[in-house]
């Protein structure tokens, strides 16, 4: 009897909805299909180190005939967004031979996949990667995974924050995530209908926003304002507001731009305007994936199965031109992160709206 050939799947770097959907089209596609069997790697090369894994059927994770995989938010298979895996590199690519794989689908972000691909490089894995990541920031794909979402959660939000926000004359900042990247506040800013929209790839400066501000005012008669800044926004003088701090894993991280623009906003009305922070933090990461998310996460996987089968390794499943196609990884490498284009037409829609969304570069 023919040996079923063994596909191993990992989700690795910071979670975000559609995830578990990515899996379940792996899995359905893999087992019915090609009848491969399916291997999860708990906690990525964590999994890999220490020689874990959990068999994955179609109807193994059912609950009465219920298939939760598609709407839940988060990771079955957990994830890892820094293990010890430059100074264990030789254990973790031995772990994927040991455990017997044929090939692994990574699903990550342009961080964790470019640690993957060494390693598959490395060691001579065959492995193809499916982008994920809220930031959007990933190259050669116009969606990543749990972008959409997040976008939904954020104009949510700024929904909720209109109404108190009115209700009190006051400005409502809104702290978004994203890195160094803006797609998540100027997405959700323009469907959220901010007023002002700090990104980092856009520099502002405090007195346009507060000019801003007060022309609602004097001109619309409009006493509150929706600001979302990105949690990587700057100045046009090039400083980097956000508090840059590394953490005790060694990870640099943003915080504290909310609070600094608000402060700055009440200064520059001479504490006439009451503005308040809003930081939206890890609930953009959490809920159920959007319809969107869903489909894209479905396709990916289905898509990613079909390459390990053609043996085309190497590769990263994207979504271009409203389809989804391969590219090469190291050409995703190459551009990532991915930052906003000043010439991107959404950035002249927000400004064709009256939305400050920092001063244009030449
Ligand atoms: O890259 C995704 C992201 O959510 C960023 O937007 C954010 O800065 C970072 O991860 C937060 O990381 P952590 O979950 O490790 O705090």
């Amino acid at each position: 009897m023919e040996t079923r050939k063994r596909l191993g799947i990992l989700t690795s770097g910071g979670d975000c909805p559609g995830l578990n959907a990515v899996i379940r089209a792996v899995v359905s596609h893999a087992t019915l299909t090609y009848n491969w069997e399916v291997l999860g790697i708990p906690y990525a090369t964590e999994g890999l180190l220490k020689r874990k894994s959990v068999s994955i059927n179609v109807h193994g994770l059912d609950l009465r005939g219920m298939d939760p995989l598609l709407s839940t938010g988060g990771t079955i298979l957990g994830s890892i967004n820094k293990g010890d895996t430059e100074a264990r590199a030789e254990e973790v690519i031995a772990g994927y031979h040991d455990l017997g794989l044929d090939a692994l689908i990574a699903i990550g972000g342009d961080g964790s996949l470019k640690i993957l691909h060494q390693l598959a490089l490395q060691g001579g894995w065959n492995m193809v990667a499916v982008p994920k990541t809220i930031d959007n920031d990933v190259a050669c794909t116009e969606r990543a995974v749990g972008f959409d979402t997040a976008v939904n959660t954020i104009v949510e939000a700024l929904h909720r924050l209109t109404f108190t926000a009115a209700s009190h004359d006051r400005v409502m900042v809104v702290e978004v995530m994203g890195r160094e990247s803006g797609y998540l506040a100027l997405h959700s800013g323009i469907a959220g209908g901010a007023d002002v929209i700090l990104i980092p790839e856009s520099p502002y400066s405090i007195e346009e926003v507060c000019r801003k501000i007060s022309e609602l005012r004097d001109r619309w008669g409009r006493n509150f304002a929706i600001v979302v800044v990105a949690e990587g926004a700057k100045t046009s003088g090039g400083l980097g507001e956000s508090r840059h701090y590394t953490d005790a894993q060694g990870q640099v991280r943003l915080r504290g731009i909310g609070e600094y623009v608000a402060d700055q906003i009440a200064r520059c009305s001479g504490n006439q305007i009451e503005a308040r922070v809003t930081v939206l933090g890890h609930v953009q990461r959490g809920g159920m994936p959007s319809a969107f998310d869903r489909l894209i996460a479905t396709a990916f996987g289905k898509t990613a199965v079909d390459l390990v089968v053609e043996k085309q390794y190497g590769q990263m499943v994207a979504w271009q031109n409203g389809q989804v196609v391969s590219v090469p990884l190291q050409e995703v490498f190459t551009n990532s992160p991915r930052f906003i284009d000043p010439k991107d037409p959404l950035l002249a829609t927000a400004r064709a709206l009256g939305t400050y969304v920092g001063n244009p570069i030449p």
